[in-house]
């Protein structure tokens, strides 16, 4: 169901896609990103708290504050999060939506947004929502796509249209599926200082054939995730899916395949 404009949707099964892909790319996103200092972070679009689980792992002493919108991932992650006893006194979950938060200002050390403002019609709202909550000096940490990034080789013409129309698709729905090179444009416009941004290179071929065969893995799943919500805007065929799959599983067991994607990350200060 393509509710909020939601191009994943919140199936139980794209649920259990976001635990996969937090650990998959747990080592490529936390490379450059510091908590150790972070007493309270703010975390926004929390989802089913896949990633905070692994910051909480990560840092022993750390308290979240997780902001989601959607009430199905808010009870997924009191599964995932609150009946565990090593976490629950450690996690606090609010049901809102992050452009409008009932929150006083100046209260969180750090803050966390990863896979967020590519899915909202106005990231720069909360960009200042979260400024307005952060201590003055604190960072936000942003993670976002940039999907004009993607190269695969060989070249695989189908599965190239089917991104294709996955951007434009979510482009229809007031997302922005390459938002990731707008960071530092939206973090001056939403009153951040310091900003600073990076690419984040996850290139596989054969030197790292391992690496590249669990990177091709979750892209098709990433690719996957996508089908019921373009079937709903009427692009694609389940015929057409079908095909650009079995050519992306041909691609995964070549040899010789290259996987190169970058995503943005940011780092601002309030
Ligand atoms: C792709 S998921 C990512 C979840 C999590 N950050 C992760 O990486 O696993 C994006 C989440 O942001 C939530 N979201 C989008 N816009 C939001 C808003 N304005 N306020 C709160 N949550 C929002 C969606 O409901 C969804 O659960």
């Amino acid at each position: 169901m393509a509710d909020r404009n939601y191009i994943h949707g919140y199936s139980s099964q794209e649920q259990e896609r976001l635990v996969d892909q937090a650990r998959v790319l747990d080592q490529f996103i936390f490379e450059n990103i510091d908590l150790s200092d972070v007493d309270h972070l703010l975390e926004v679009g929390s989802g089913v708290c896949a990633q905070t689980v692994l910051i909480l792992e990560r840092y022993p002493n750390i308290r979240i504050t997780c902001i989601e919108y959607d009430e199905r991932q808010i009870e997924a992650a009191q599964q995932h999060v609150l009946s565990n006893p090593n976490y629950s006194d450690r996690i606090t979950l609010i049901h809102a939506d992050a452009t409008d938060l009932k929150l006083a200002d100046d209260q969180f050390d750090a803050a966390y947004i990863c896979w967020v403002l590519e899915h909202v019609p106005d990231p720069v709202s909360i960009l200042k929502e979260t400024r307005r909550l952060l201590k003055p000096g604190a960072a936000a940490y942003l993670t976002e796509v940039a999907h004009n990034n993607l190269h695969l080789e060989p070249h695989t013409p189908s599965a190239m249209k089917l991104w294709q129309q996955i951007i434009d698709t979510q482009a229809a729905l007031g997302g922005n599926a390459n938002i990731g090179f707008q960071l530092s444009n939206l973090c001056a416009a939403a009153g951040f200082d310091s900003i600073q941004t990076w690419p984040k290179n996850m290139f596989f071929d054969r030197t790292q054939a391992e690496h590249r065969d669990t990177l091709l893995n979750y892209w098709n799943g990433l690719i996957a995730s996508n089908f019921d919500v373009l079937l709903e805007q009427g692009v694609g065929s389940h015929e057409e899916f079908n095909s650009v799959m079995e050519k992306v599983e041909e691609l995964r067991k070549d040899p010789n395949a290259v996987f190169s994607y970058a995503f943005i990350q940011a780092k601002a200060i309030a």
